[in-house]
This record gives structure tokens, sequence and C-alpha cells, in this order.
């Protein structure tokens, strides 16, 4: 039997180039080997984004981003987080073994008090309980369904140790494997992929390359990564450009060799070397920019690739459920 590979994708934004290669394309690499469980974590982007009509949307979009992106619904178990009410039922036995310690260490509830703290105002001020409970709710996502390991960035792997405290307090508890304990998958090959000022390319920073733009933004967000003053004749560094770091993402080694060079013997720009790199993200985007226009164009059928995924998904979260309720005395 396949070991099962399971990750959910908060659908808080626009999908960029940063999630494309950070979690995407790894993800989808995984569907071969294992048996793959991927999901919306629309609960969990409910406790940031309160204006309706933009999660609406959101979620939309980054599902119809998987999908577009080769995501295969016949291979890949692929649904909405909130269309399984197991998960929420889950969440709720798990609790019942989840030390608030444990909570007041999470990184992402640690990080708001530090802030406030600092501002010196109420340690807790704009922390919800989802917040604070974020990661009972991940831990239930991932044991609902005997995942065995969980492809996230290094960011979440504090969140997959929980979930395997979780479990494993659990077992002890009642002397039995009830629940599957996961480890987590941290791609280390994966780079980060630089955003257009040189920082981290993420949504919170604004200096992102939105994977589905139109042509046209595509090519003025490209035109728009700042680059030093040096001249059109000098040889420059392509090592410490992040030009050619995106570059490499697009190019294969033929075309990489040779922007290299051309970067080494001086008489190339700034602007030429940018045209160039919008050809190769263009000439790989393109095909995946058409096939995610073509899936946003009729929501009711991507809604129904996400209904037939928690039909497929629900069977295997009862018999979890269920397991874990006779094991408690509530059955
Ligand atoms: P953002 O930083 O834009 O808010 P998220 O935190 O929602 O992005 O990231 C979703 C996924 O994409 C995570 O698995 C994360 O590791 C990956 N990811 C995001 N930005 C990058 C990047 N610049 N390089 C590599 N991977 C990234
Ligand atoms: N917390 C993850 C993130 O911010 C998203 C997520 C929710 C998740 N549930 C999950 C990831 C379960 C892996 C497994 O990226």
């Amino acid at each position: 039997m396949k070991k099962i590979a399971l990750t959910g994708i908060k659908p808080t934004g626009d999908l960029h180039i940063g999630n494309y290669f950070g979690a995407i394309k790894p993800a989808l690499a995984l569907t071969a080997e294992y048996d793959a469980r991927y999901f919306i974590a629309d609960y969990h982007a409910l406790n940031t984004m309160k204006d309706s009509r933009e999660l609406n949307s959101t979620i939309r979009q980054v599902a119809a981003g998987w999908l577009a992106s080769g995501l295969d619904p016949e291979k890949v178990i692929f649904y909405r987080q909130s269309s399984i009410p197991e998960v929420f039922e889950l969440t709720t036995m798990l609790m019942a073994f989840t030390s608030k310690g444990l909570m007041n260490r999470a990184h992402a509830y640690k990080a708001v008090v530090q802030e406030n703290n600092e501002k010196g105002g109420d340690p807790d001020a704009g922390v919800n309980m989802g917040l604070f409970t974020y990661p009972v709710l991940m831990a239930a996502d991932i044991i609902l369904f005997d995942s065995d390991v969980v492809p996230v960035g290094k960011d979440q792997v504090q969140h997959i140790e929980m979930a395997q405290d979780i479990a494993q307090s659990i077992n002890a508890n009642y002397g039995q494997q009830i629940l599957k304990a996961p480890q987590a998958a941290v791609q280390e090959s994966v780079a980060v992929v630089p955003g257009l000022d040189g920082r981290k390319m993420s949504k919170s920073y604004g200096n992102t390359i939105p994977l589905f733009a139109p042509e046209k933004t595509l090519r003025k967000t490209i035109m728009r990564i700042v680059t030093n003053s040096q001249a059109v004749e000098e040889p420059k560094d392509p090592d410490t450009s992040q030009i050619f770091l995106l570059y490499k993402l697009f190019a294969n080694a033929e075309e990489q060799n040779a922007l290299a060079a051309r970067y080494r013997t001086g008489g190339m720009g700034w602007g030429e070397a940018k045209e160039e790199l919008f050809r190769v993200v263009n000439r790989e985007l393109a095909p995946v920019r058409e096939r995610f226009e073509a899936i946003m164009a009729d929501i009711p059928a991507l809604d129904k690739i996400l209904a037939q995924g928690a039909e497929k998904a629900r069977p295997i979260a009862a018999a979890t459920v269920k397991r874990f309720r006779k094991a408690a005395g509530i059955d």
C-alpha cells in the first residue's frame, strides 16, 4: 500500500511564483509515489479573512490554481476543509488532549503576543480563538486522514510536531494505536524564491510576481524588479542578481549558460535581462494561465470537482472519528 501524503493550502490571496515553486510543484511531484490528499484550508483562512466576497473568490482561485498547475482530481483526493464536518468533530476531541501550554508555545501566536508586548498594549490584542487553537484544527486535518507525510515549508514544522504530540498522547492514554502520528516532509532543496525587491517573495511584503496575471501585467511586474545602478557596458555577476535567480527557475541549462555569459562580458543592460526573463516566464506560465482562466470561467464545474473530492474524503474521515469515539467510550 502506498503511504499517504496530505497538505492544506490556505486560500488567503492570489497565488504567486513563490507558492508555485515552493509548494505546488513539490507537492504535485509527490503524487506519483504517495496517495495524495490535498485540500483548501478555508476555515483556517477565516481567522484572518473577514471579507466574504474576497474569501469566496480566493477559495476558487487557489483551487483553480492547483488544478491548472496539474493536480489530477482522479489521482489526488482534492477537497475543501469546510466540506468535511468530521474535521471539526475531531478538533473537539483533540482539544481534550491538548494542553493550553502547548498552544502558548506556538510560533504564530507567540509572534503576535511579542509584537503586542513591544507596543506595550494588551498582549492578546487581535488574537482570536481561531488563531490560538490553529494548531489543533491543523492536527485534526492531518490525523483525520491517517497521513504519513505532510509536505510543508519550514515555518509549518512546529505544527506537524504538535500533531505528532497530540496523536501520541491519545494513543498512550488508551494504550492502543488509534491515530497515526505524522511526519513533516520539508523540501530542503526548494530554494526561497526572491521577490521583486530581493527579499523572500511574499504577499505580506507586496513583492510578488502573481502566477496568473495577464501577459501585459506579468511583463510590467517583471520590469519592476529592483536592480542596482550598474551601466549597460559593465560586466555583471549573475549569482547576486535576483533576475538571474528567477531566470534559473524557468530556463534550461543552455539558456542559463548563455545569459550568465552575457552578464559576465558586459554590454547587457538590466532592461534586456528582464525582457529575457519575461520571455521564459511567460513561456512556462502561458499554458497554466490559459487552463486557470478556463477553470475560472466555469465555477459550477470547479465546485463539482471539489464536492466529488469531499465525497471520497468523508468515508475515510468518518472511519477515524468512529475509531476514536469507540476508544474514548463515546460510541
Ligand atoms: P505568503 O508568504 O505569500 O503569505 P504562504 O505563507 O501562504 O505565502 O505560503 C504558501 C506556501 O508557499 C508555503 O508552503 C510556503 O512555504 C510557500 N512559499 C511562499 N513563498 C515562498 C517563496 N518565496 N519561496 C518558496 N516557497 C514559498
Ligand atoms: N497552516 C498551513 C499554512 O499556513 C495550512 C494548513 C492547514 C495545513 N491545515 C494543514 C498544511 C494541514 C498541512 C497540513 O500553510
